[in-house]
């Protein structure tokens, strides 16, 4: 480049790397044309290569120099844009809508309209996908406003907004949410239709659950099971599948509720829920001595205790348990917790069981922040510290997840004041930290990092400041497919490497919080 290129040029030669999809080049370029003159447009674009190429922090910060020059608003699209990627919806939506006080447009108002449906705000999200349509007719804008009436139970002005998205735009999804909305306004043969065309695309869990109720309330029931069976080939949800089992009940449809089950056993002969579920079924419809056999052949150490306390769950509102061992466990183990409905619950009964006098409250796995800033505010005196690689985990969590996944890819999130953050591997950074706290003991430890190693790093590294009335709240301790290989088997090798006896004081349906009694070694 010769000595006469000037920031313009400079800026200019930027933008055509934009275009070109060449966002590293532009980056250099930009500041470049930055260094020679400090310049909002040239702010502006630096902020969405570095969108482009993911570095989001730096696109946040970059944006709000632009803005701090001049207001755009592009450039409040680029800073909604960057906050929306990194989870800051209540953020975002400032963002959004001071881009369109400055100028509407479609994309703007369609992403408002993902802000504010991912805060659950469904009315003014429907508001906002509706001017964007105005503005430009767009397939996805319709589906979305489809699925933000149908959370507002408007079911027939959901079925127009899907139907017009799948004109300009034909996708399985549009057909799912479609057939949900028909279904919703009892027009099951069309719902049924609606689904199966989802089905031809993309065979999807929610489409074969859809499938099965629609085929069911117009009682071709043969047909109902095998959907339900194909849906719990991709996933075994026991609570939907109850709710078929308990659906025919209801309808005294004894036989077809027996054969259900039986079909289910068949295929997931491993399932004690089901099992449980079949045998509740030939109670109620009073069958029970000619299963008697059956039953007693089984396996299942206090089978009728078991029974009776499935017996009382589904009949609650609560019934939740995806597997037999969970509920077992609940029912041997939780006696005297406190059942709460949810993590943040759990967080609440955790925060108001801690000792006023111990120290520490720590965070392992922090991912976007989200169960760190809830701590915070509670505790805004205390000072929080959090713990991630902010690059996933580090190896798989048996066949949920991947070595890598739940990933912020090295962006460190927005928290209040009194949280500190320590980027990097648990094994690398908690020694350190500790070393820096010496004497203090932990007050309330929350283990959010779902896998085995990185619990065993975590409870043998801060072993020594754990003691009688520290609280551990364990974010995936049960009630998933291979609890008793995670969160649960790190803890309970830690009670037996250092002869610990503990309480439960509050269980959710995934979360337990736990008081330390006592340490004997
Ligand atoms: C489920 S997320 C945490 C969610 C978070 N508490 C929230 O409220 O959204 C799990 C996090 O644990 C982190 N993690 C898991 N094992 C780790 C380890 N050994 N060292 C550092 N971070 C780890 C991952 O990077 C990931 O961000």
């Amino acid at each position: 480049m010769s000595e006469s290129t000037t920031p313009q040029d400079l800026f200019n030669f930027a933008i055509e790397k934009y275009q070109s999809e060449d966002y590293q080049e532009a980056i250099n370029l930009f500041r470049s044309s930055i260094e020679l003159q400090k310049n909002w447009n040239s702010y502006q674009g630096l902020a969405w290569a570095l969108l482009n190429t993911n570095q989001l922090g730096e696109a946040i910060d970059t944006i709000k120099k632009s803005l701090d020059l001049k207001e755009d608003w592009n450039s409040y699209q680029c800073l909604g844009t960057a906050l929306f990627r990194i989870k800051q919806y209540t953020e975002a939506i400032y963002a959004y809508q001071n881009s369109l006080s400055l100028k509407e447009t479609w994309n703007s108002y369609l992403d408002l309209g993902l802000a504010l449906f991912n805060t659950e705000q469904y009315s003014a999200a429907i508001d906002s996908f509706k001017k964007s349509l105005v503005l430009k007719e767009d397939w996805y804008s319709y589906h979305i406003l489809g699925r933000a009436l149908l959370k507002s139970d408007l079911s027939i002005e959901a079925i127009d907004a899907f139907y017009k998205g799948i004109n300009l735009q034909v996708n399985w999804d549009s057909y799912n949410g479609l057939g949900w909305s028909l279904l919703e306004s009892k027009q099951f043969s069309k719902a049924i239709k609606s689904f199966q065309k989802s089905l031809v695309l993309r065979e999807d869990i929610s489409s074969y659950n859809g499938l099965g109720w629609a085929l069911l309330n117009i009682q071709r029931f043969k047909e109902a099971l095998r959907a339900f069976y194909l849906a719990s080939d991709i996933t075994i949800l026991i609570p939907k599948l109850h709710e078929v089992g308990k659906q025919l009940v209801k309808g005294k449809k004894y036989d077809l509720a027996i054969e259900f089950y039986e079909e289910l056993m068949r295929r997931h002969p491993e399932n004690f829920l089901i099992i449980f579920g079949f045998i509740w079924t030939v109670k109620e419809s009073k069958r029970l001595s000619e299963y008697q056999v059956f039953i007693s052949k089984l396996k299942i150490d206090n089978c009728w205790d078991l029974v009776e306390y499935y017996e009382l769950n589904i009949n609650k509102k609560s019934f939740n348990f995806n597997d037999a061992r969970s509920m077992s466990y609940v029912k041997y183990n939780f006696a005297s917790a406190t059942y709460v409905p949810d993590r943040e619950k759990n967080l609440e009964e955790a925060i108001r069981s801690t000792n006023r006098n111990y120290h520490l409250v720590m965070e392992f796995g922090v991912f976007y922040g989200k169960s760190i800033s809830f701590i915070a505010k509670i505790l805004p005196k205390e000072k929080v510290y959090g713990f991630d690689s902010f690059e996933g985990l580090p190896e798989a969590w048996g066949t949920r997840r991947n070595k890598g996944d739940i990933s912020t890819e090295g962006f460190i999130p927005f928290v209040p004041p009194n949280v500190q953050l320590f980027k990097g591997w648990f094994k690398d950074t908690l020694p350190k930290f500790l070393a820096s706290k010496p004497g203090m003991n932990s007050k309330l430890i929350h283990i959010d990092c779902d896998i085995y190693s990185s619990t065993k790093t975590i409870l043998s590294v801060l072993a020594k400041t754990i003691i009688p009335g520290t609280i551990i709240i364990f974010d995936e301790y049960y009630n998933y497919l291979g609890w008793e290989d995670h969160e649960f088997k790190a803890f309970q090798e830690f009670v037996q490497e250092y002869a610990v006896t503990y309480e439960y004081i509050a269980y959710a349906p995934n979360q337990v919080s736990i008081r330390i009694l006592s340490k004997n070694k």
